[in-house]
């Protein structure tokens, strides 16, 4: 682990170049980052995550310019990205037939999933690399994603050559996921974006990708955030076996924000959650939260973490 400097940027963006994955702070979670157009690379990044190789991997470039030469934008498009970026929506758009990308990091699909962060730390990794960096959550696949270096660590140690550490994440929640490929506008996964702010209603996201075959949203599938203990949404107070983390009304043994402010709460999620899978009581319980604004996309993350024990 490094803390964020020119000294760690250096030493990621030396790794990089050699084909090895990073783990480096964006404004949403921690990533893993490494070179997309290096096939070896980005295999190493699913190695490290136990990750199956039908789920595609966000592409992170530094600005719409580089954006456009991975991805086909029509205008909509780009005004959503004068809009956002750096920022946390993803597009997913058509891809470039000439891009650079290595197909692995698409998984072989004929659309791509791209972002322009904000983190300094991202940005200056970008730039130091000199490439498309391919950047899925610095975790364990199927486990709670990482908002601090030593997330990163407790999940990765031991598989990955370098933390960079500059402390907790902002927004707490993967970016939202636009799906734009055939002229509908499809939200794949709700985030730190709403769609009030989005400002156009989407058709119904087509789910997980069974069935038809067809692949939208992968981290759609209700199995993606799986805490290692069974999860109770709606609580209202802790059963005698609970961890209960609060919210507003409700204390609860920690909380996600006293006063029920949704972005203080969206930040402390996952944080939470890794404390409460640390406790001795077996289970957790999780307090309402309303759904709406940030809400959404809080209880979104709530719903697949309770679900994947139901199975
Ligand atoms: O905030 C974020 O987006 C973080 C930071 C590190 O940038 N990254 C992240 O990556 O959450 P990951 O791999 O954990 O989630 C990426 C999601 C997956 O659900 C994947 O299936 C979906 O994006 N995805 C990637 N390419 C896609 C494509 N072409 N079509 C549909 N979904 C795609
Ligand atoms: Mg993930």
């Amino acid at each position: 682990m490094q803390p964020f400097g020119d000294a760690a940027i250096a030493q990621a963006a030396a790794l990089i170049r050699q084909g090895l994955p990073v783990a480096v702070p964006t404004e949403t979670v921690y990533g893993l980052a490494a070179d997309a157009t290096d096939g070896a690379a980005v295999a190493a990044i699913y190695a490290a995550k136990g990750r199956p190789r039908f789920n595609p991997l966000i592409i992170h470039v530094a600005d719409l310019a580089a954006a456009e030469r991975l991805a086909r934008f029509d205008d909509r498009a780009r005004s959503l990205a004068a809009r956002f970026w750096p920022g946390p929506l993803t597009l997913v758009l058509p891809r470039r037939p000439d891009s650079s990308i290595a197909a692995l990091a698409t998984a072989g699909l004929d659309s791509i999933a791209i972002r322009v962060p904000a983190h300094p730390a991202m940005r200056a990794l970008l730039a130091a690399a000199g490439r498309p960096l391919a950047a899925p959550s610095a975790n364990r696949s199927g486990s709670i994603s990482p908002t601090r270096a030593g997330h990163v660590l407790a999940s990765l140690g031991g598989r990955i050559p370098l933390v960079i550490d500059a402390g907790p994440t902002a927004l707490g929640l993967e970016s939202t996921i636009l799906g734009l490929v055939d002229g509908e506008a499809r939200l794949l996964r709700p985030g730190p974006i709403g769609e009030a702010e989005l400002g156009f209603s989407f058709a119904p996201a087509s789910g997980s990708g069974s069935g038809s075959g067809e692949i939208t949203a992968p981290g759609q599938l209700q199995s993606h955030y799986a805490p290692s203990k069974p999860v109770r949404t709606e609580a209202t107070s802790a059963g005698g076996d609970e961890w209960l983390i609060g919210f507003g009304g409700i204390e609860g043994d920690v909380t996600l924000s006293p006063t029920g402010d949704l972005a203080e709460a969206a930040a402390a999620l996952f944080d939470r959650l890794h404390e409460a899978e640390a406790q001795r009581l077996p289970a957790i319980a999780v307090a309402p939260i309303p759904k709406e604004g940030l809400g959404i996309a809080i209880n979104d993350r709530l719903g697949r973490a309770a679900a994947a024990r139901e199975t």
